[in-house]
């Protein structure tokens, strides 16, 4: 284990505490400064170092150090994916592993003494985050962030929750159960070309010339790999189109999956994909994130076909359904227009729009 360790001049006293403690259990530092007492420095720098290398994984987890412990963990909480809280005793280190899988212990130096530290950290390190209804919370907390950001890796694996207005108008629309399936097919369609713009931000670009009215310039065009969409079948069929109208060369496979009402496991009876799809960007269309069971069954099967670079894009997730395929795909990333609560009884997601394929084909 590595940790990452910073302060600034009012958390100074403490550092010798925490360095010897860390050596004791053999456990390795960052030491990502303050190097010596400087009256004049700033907790922020110290903040942003050690908030920087737990998010992009250097360390496994961090301790920061300033006089209360609280301005450098606000400063830390500013960096995606970093849980940080000042904790001044064993108890409060305790409970904030346990339910907020805290990754950025904070102490003050000026309300603690050096002989309280070791059983802070030791309280902070051997609790074990408990999970289940405290995971769900994160993931609330991380679709903010990530809405906010557009893309947090969480779990290893990215979510992105769209935040824009005429996303979440639509999204509010469709939800509505008067809302009729003539409205409901054509704006499945325009939620998802509104993603595009976001989903396909990481295609390559090449360049080429061209020659204008007035002069020759070099402009960019999209190149390399080339775009895959795949509708698990049938709701995901109501949003190829959306995509379509904006990249009119991407490639459709299909894949189809029932559930077998004995196992509940989802069992393949259609699948047809583009012959090169293991050099394509494969956006997988789900509109419901629910268990995440079928999503995870089509990527799964994506996968031994040969796809490599996978993302999974919905209309709306639930937290079960982003944990399955996190879990059993941490490189996949999600794209949503919206998060859910939770799933209820019959595994529908709470709000919801109930069930996509009926709504989409008026079948119920
Ligand atoms: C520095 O004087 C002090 O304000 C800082 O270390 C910290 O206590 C802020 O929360």
């Amino acid at each position: 284990m590595k940790i990452a360790l910073g302060t600034d001049h009012a958390g100074f006293d403490l550092k010798k505490a925490v360095l010897d403690y860390l050596g004791e259990r053999n456990i390795e530092v960052l030491d990502l400064g303050a190097y010596e007492y400087d009256g004049e420095d700033s907790y922020t720098d110290p903040a942003f170092r050690v908030a920087g290398a737990v998010a992009d994984e250097t360390a496994d987890a961090g301790i920061l150090l300033c006089g209360t412990g609280y301005g450098i963990s606000i400063a830390a909480n500013k960096i995606p994916g970093v849980r940080a809280m000042a904790c001044y005793n064993p108890e409060s280190a305790r409970s904030a592993k346990a339910h907020l899988d805290l990754n950025v212990l904070a102490m003050g130096g000026r309300v603690m003494k050096p002989e309280e530290v070791p059983a802070v950290i030791a309280a902070w390190l051997d609790t074990k985050f408990e999970g289940g209804r405290h995971l769900q919370r994160i993931n609330k907390i991380s679709a903010v962030e990530g809405s906010m950001l557009n893309v947090h890796n969480q779990g290893g694996g990215r979510i992105t929750i769209f935040n824009h207005p005429l996303i979440q108008h639509k999204v509010g629309i469709i939800r509505d159960v008067n809302t009729s399936v003539k409205q409901f097919r054509e704006l499945l369609q325009e939620i998802t070309g509104l993603m595009v713009y976001e989903i396909t931000r990481t295609l390559p670009l090449e360049e080429k010339e061209v020659q204008t009215p007035i002069e020759k310039t070099i402009v960019h065009t999209i190149g390399g790999r080339k775009m895959a969409i795949v509708p698990v079948l049938r709701a995901g069929l109501g949003m190829v189109d959306g995509i379509l109208q904006i990249v009119p060369n991407a490639k459709v496979g299909h894949i189809g999956l029932y559930r077998d009402p004995a196992t509940l496991e989802p069992v393949e009876y259609y699948c047809k994909l583009p012959f090169d799809i293991e050099e394509r960007d494969i956006f997988v269309l789900d509109p419901m994130l629910a268990t995440g069971g079928s999503s995870s069954a089509a990527i799964t099967l994506i996968k031994k076909r040969g796809g490599k670079k996978i993302s999974l894009v919905c209309l709306i997730a639930a937290p079960e359904g982003i944990e399955r395929v996190h879990k059993d795909h941490p490189e996949v990333g999600i794209f949503a227009a919206a998060l859910d609560s939770h799933l209820n009884d019959h595994g529908y997601i709470v709000p919801g729009l109930g069930d996509a394929g009926d709504r989409l084909f008026g079948t119920k």
